[in-house]
This record gives C-alpha cells, sequence and structure tokens, in this order.
C-alpha cells in the first residue's frame, strides 16, 4: 500500500479514504464516525492503517473512512454482514441489536476512572465479551478506549435537577434513555454526525460525550457550559464480521491481529491524556468547564444509579461484580 496524505474530509470529498490499496492486496475498510487527529479513536484508526499499509505491504491494506463520510454507527453493522466494510468501532453503547451484554459499560457509575475500565477490559470476564456476539456474525476484536463522560446543556447543571425538563442527545442505548428519565430528562435518541446541528438549533438541550468528542465535534460552541461529571465511559469495540475473518489466510489472519494488538496497548495508554488535551483545547477556546463538589456529585450518583437495577437481569450480576472489583 501506499502511504497515504491524510487529507481533511473537506479537501477528500465524501467517501474518500485517506489511504490508496494497491491491486491484489486485500483491502479492510474500516469506517468510523469521529475526527482523525486529536481523538484516540482517530489517532488509533491511523495508525492501525499506517502499521497495516507499511508491514503488510503487497499483502493487505487498511483504508480508513473518519467522520461518518461511510456509514453512520447504526448502519454500519449491518454494512459488516453484508460484506460491504471490514472494520468499524461503534462505541460500545450501539451494540443493543447484538448483544444485551454490553449494557453493562452504559450503566452510571459503575468504573471510577478508564484504568479500571482497562483493567475489567483485559480480565477473562472482559476478554470473553469478545465473542459474546459470534452467533450474530460478528467477532469483538479488542477494546478501545476514549474516555469517561461529561455532561452538557444549555444552561448550568450542578445539581441532577437543573436537567430535569430538558431533552438529552443521546447514543440508541436503552440504558442511556432510563438514566435521563431518572433524572426526569427527555432522553432523544440520534446519530453522533447530527448532534451539533441539534444542539445549535435547540432540537434537543443538552448531551453527554467525553472531552475528545465534545471538542472535535464542538459541542461546546453550542452548550452553556461542560459539567465534569465523569458519570459514566464511552469506550469502543474494534469489531469484524466472523465470516470475513475466517476467510482470511491464517498468516495474514495472525500478522493483522498482532499489529492491532499492538496498536492497542500503545494507543489505550494514551487515551486519558489525549481527553485531557482535549479538555484543555475547549478552556483554551473559551468552553466553560464546570466541576462539581463532593456533595453535588453525590446528588448525581443517588439519582441516577437506580438504573443498575433495571439492567442488572441483562447484564448478568456476575459480570457486573467483576466490573465493580476492576475498580479496587
Ligand atoms: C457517539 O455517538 O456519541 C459516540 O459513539 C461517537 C464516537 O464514536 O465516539
Amino acid at each position: 500500500a501506499t502511504a497515504g496524505v491524510a487529507l481533511g474530509v473537506a479537501l477528500a470529498g465524501p467517501a474518500a479514504a485517506s489511504d490508496q490499496c494497491q491491486d491484489g492486496e486485500i483491502v479492510i475498510k474500516f469506517s468510523h464516525v469521529t475526527n482523525t487527529d486529536k481523538h484516540p479513536k482517530g489517532i488509533a484508526a491511523q495508525l492501525l492503517a499506517d502499521r497495516v499499509n507499511s508491514e503488510m505491504d503487497g499483502v493487505a491494506c487498511v483504508e480508513v473512512y473518519p467522520n461518518s463520510t461511510l456509514y453512520d454507527d447504526n448502519k454500519v453493522l449491518e454494512a459488516m454482514l453484508a460484506g460491504d466494510v471490514q472494520l468499524a468501532a461503534p462505541s460500545l453503547s450501539k451494540f443493543e441489536k447484538f448483544t444485551k451484554k454490553f449494557r453493562l459499560f452504559d450503566l452510571p457509575f459503575v468504573f471510577k476512572d478508564i484504568e479500571a475500565v482497562d483493567r475489567f477490559q483485559t480480565s477473562e470476564a472482559g476478554q470473553s465479551m469478545l465473542d459474546s456476539m459470534q452467533r450474530r456474525g460478528l467477532q469483538g476484536l479488542a477494546f478501545w478506549h476514549n474516555g469517561m463522560k461529561q455532561m452538557s446543556a444549555s444552561q448550568p447543571l450542578l445539581e441532577p435537577g437543573d436537567a430535569e425538563g430538558l431533552k438529552f442527545r443521546i447514543q440508541t442505548s436503552d440504558v442511556l434513555q432510563a438514566q435521563f428519565e431518572a433524572l426526569g430528562a427527555n432522553p432523544q435518541k440520534m446519530a453522533f454526525s447530527e448532534v451539533y446541528g441539534a444542539l445549535q438549533q435547540g432540537v434537543v438541550d443538552g448531551q453527554e460525550n467525553t472531552w475528545s468528542n465534545i471538542y472535535g465535534q464542538k459541542f461546546f460552541e453550542v452548550q452553556d457550559g461542560i459539567t465534569e461529571t465523569n458519570h459514566g465511559i464511552l469506550d469502543y469495540l474494534v469489531v469484524t464480521s466472523t465470516e470475513w475473518l475466517d476467510s482470511l489466510p491464517e498468516d495474514v489472519r495472525e500478522q493483522f491481529l498482532t499489529i492491532l494488538k499492538e496498536v492497542t496497548e500503545t494507543r489505550n495508554a494514551e487515551s486519558y491524556a489525549v481527553n485531557q488535551r482535549n479538555k484543555g483545547l475547549i478552556i483554551e477556546a473559551g468552553g466553560e468547564v464546570r466541576t462539581l463538589t463532593d456533595e453535588q456529585r453525590a446528588q448525581w450518583v443517588e439519582a441516577m444509579k437506580p438504573v443498575w437495577e433495571q439492567f442488572v437481569g441483562d447484564i448478568g450480576q456476575d459480570l457486573l461484580d467483576a466490573a465493580l472489583a476492576s475498580n479496587d
């Protein structure tokens, strides 16, 4: 593969990938929805492409389609099963149609930080989740970190009551819906690519996301401020179709999976720092960041944590206990 020049989307046009594959190479189309630079997923996807395209030159080639230029998350898994795309890394909230086990990751206040998430995901219980959708034709290959979610709205959010009656954009997850209903707010499921416009036009009043997504999509420009709630996590599953993975020659599969494993370890170790950088960029750009007192944070926990009871049956108490144990 020729290492492509990463053109900006505006220059590259719709659905243009940043790398050109040569005839005879196994083409691995990687579709995702975030920006490319300064973003944990964007950086990891490009590193994966760069390494495959140089180390597997002539054999395999990754083409990255970022910024929802190829598929939104609500289409990409169907497209994968149809063989139109080989790799994606949707957030763990986007697998509801395929497994209810991943609901664990959307429960508020389970993981105290991204290191706890990492300990759980790399444990036996976490790794077994990679195989939980095989019967549906999907194989999880790796967990990639983004980070902890923060909350924002068109007015200051300091106590849970401040969210009451407001409309919040959520990812397509019933847990996230229940979380905002527990606050007396109105959650609206919406594709990532539509959120900025919806906030700007007042279709929704608020949202929750990581620093890197809030900066990358410029949500802070159309919000009153961001409250540092760290109330939940947003992480990704690098996923492929079992059919495609099985179709690869064994040596190709092994080399590809080894590169992916190394990229995962390298980039996951940096995800916290990447998000902190994005937080700094928001502040530099004039965005307002609010912190909670211990007392205020305890109120959010009290308001949102009852949601666990609604979903523990889907997840399994054992898995929830294993996740909680990763905090120690
Ligand atoms: C979202 O929809 O908010 C996120 O899943 C986007 C992403 O991929 O980080």
